[in-house]
């Protein structure tokens, strides 16, 4: 056996034993900061290091320092989960080392990413004439979307290249929308001052109303509403934006409308969850991210357009040296995003597609969204918590109003903030918060491949041991 084989059996048996034994490990890495820098030498080695000397240090310096999200007990922000196809997958890709910037560079790769992505946009119920490409995040989907919406709008209202800094745009959202729209809007230049946040209902859904106002004030003031970003599942507590009515606004007044759908699109793979894309044909873009909530691990998010053109007249560059004899039939993913280069990502998703089949990733949601309605059923029965938030997938969220304090806001707050650092710090578990109208607000979410009863059970307890502290 060549040494390399011997080193990939064994880096086989170690992966395999991480999985096994994942639940040895706390789920959060309790390190200082720069406990792990300091471990590490300050110049790169001028000799060659063994990997045995390699993987002792990761064992010793590195292992210390990683957060578990493949836990069962992880239960914080949203899953970024994975599973056993997805990590065999991703093997195969960094042997074959695939830089698939354009059809030519690896064929196979494009024609399996628009295979797997017409998978996935019909497993959901997305309309069958939109195309989908495989981004890294849902953060630079969005941003693709935002760009794109401008070189729509500048091309259909004035001469490209020329006037377009002179038109101000504006952005609208929910105040409950994800971060990285504000992040898309300032990296595009629109100016964060022109992202409108517009107010929520009681169901922390954003308010039709309240948009159709924001967008008259901004007509009314010579600012041309340019994008309109609705969400399916919101970070803070998956709510859902209503399409129906969003999509009408943005009819009328001719406004791209991007859904953002991280983390809860691929729920729409559900018979009983398809109401979530109601109103989807309204819009001009959607992601969702597999490598949320379908088990492929981190990076895949995928990102429908209904108009391939308006994508490809953004982002198409076509310098001499990547001009090949197939560019008519076939796609160049390059010209559908911002970086050239593009790892083998259509892979991971193929053969988790193929490993679970719809039944079983079916099965698998379903569940989680059964432990999250089982978690909240119990902790309802003891009277001492309060359910925060309508409960739409398999996120909880919720504190804990024990009864001498139960009317005491600011009382309540730094209760529950002390009992998530507990139980945080135990890692047993590991959750994360958000603030509802005020009000601290712990999130559990059940999502991770392997969370099962067990880990409600273990929550229940951990919970009721952490507020006996006090
Ligand atoms: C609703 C929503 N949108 C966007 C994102 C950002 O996702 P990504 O990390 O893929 O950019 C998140 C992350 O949790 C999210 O919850």
């Amino acid at each position: 056996m060549s040494e390399f084989r011997t080193q990939l059996h064994q880096l086989a048996d170690w992966v395999a034993d991480y999985m096994e034994n994942i639940e040895q490990y706390p789920v959060l890495s309790n390190v200082a900061p720069k406990h792990i820098y300091n471990q590490l030498p300050p110049a790169m080695p001028i000799q060659a290091e063994s990997l045995q000397n390699i993987l002792r240090d990761m064992e010793q310096i590195i292992m210390p320092g990683i957060t578990h999200w493949q836990h069962p007990a992880f239960h914080a922000y949203f899953p970024a989960n994975s599973s056993e196809p997805s990590v065999l997958a991703e093997l195969i890709t960094a042997a074959i080392g695939a830089q698939c910037m354009v059809w030519q560079t690896s064929p196979a790769a494009a024609e399996l990413e628009q295979r797997v992505m017409e998978w996935l946009r019909d497993a959901m119920g997305l309309p069958r004439t939109w195309e989908g490409v495989i981004q890294d995040t849902a953060s630079s989907a969005t941003l693709c979307a935002i760009l794109t919406a401008r070189e729509q709008a500048l091309n259909q209202e004035i001469m490209p290249n020329k006037a377009g800094s002179t038109t101000q745009f504006a952005v609208y959202c929910s105040t409950e929308t994800h971060s990285s729209i504000e992040k898309a809007v300032k990296i595009a230049g629109i100016g964060v001052n022109k992202l409108r946040k517009v107010a929520t209902d009681e169901l922390f859904a954003l308010s039709p109303i309240a948009l159709e106002a924001a967008i008259v004030r901004d007509l009314r003031d010579g600012i041309k509403p340019l994008c309109v970003i609705a969400t399916i599942g919101t970070t803070g507590t998956t709510a859902i934006d209503p399409l129906p009515q969003i999509g009408e606004i943005c009819r009328q007044h001719n406004i791209w409308l991007h859904i953002d759908a991280a983390y809860a699109g691929v729920a729409a793979i559900l018979p009983e969850q398809k109401h979530i894309l109601y109103g989807v044909e309204y819009a001009d873009s959607f992601v969702t991210n597999p490598h949320k909530w379908l088990f492929t691990n981190f990076d895949c998010s995928a990102y429908y357009v209904k108009n391939k053109q308006a994508l490809l007249r953004t982002f198409e560059i076509m310098p001499e040296y990547l001009k090949t004899d197939a560019d008519q039939q076939v796609n160049n993913y390059r010209d559908w995003g911002i970086a050239l280069g593009r790892r083998f990502r259509a892979l991971k998703l193929w053969f988790v597609l193929r490993s679970y089949g719809l039944e079983n990733l079916q099965r698998k949601l379903r569940e989680h969204i059964q432990l999250a309605q089982l978690f909240a059923v119990e902790i309802q029965k003891t009277n001492e918590y309060e359910i925060l938030a309508p409960i739409h997938f398999n996120l909880v969220c919720f504190r804990h109003r024990p009864a001498d304090i139960q009317n005491n806001e600011t009382a309540l707050n730094e209760h529950n903030v002390k009992l998530m650092q507990r139980i945080n710090q135990s890692g047993k578990a590991f959750l994360s918060h958000t603030k509802l109208n005020g009000k601290y607000t712990i999130r559990a979410v059940f999502g991770q491949t392997n969370v099962s009863e067990q880990q409600v059970w273990n929550l229940l307890a951990l919970l009721k041991e952490s507020a006996d502290m006090g």
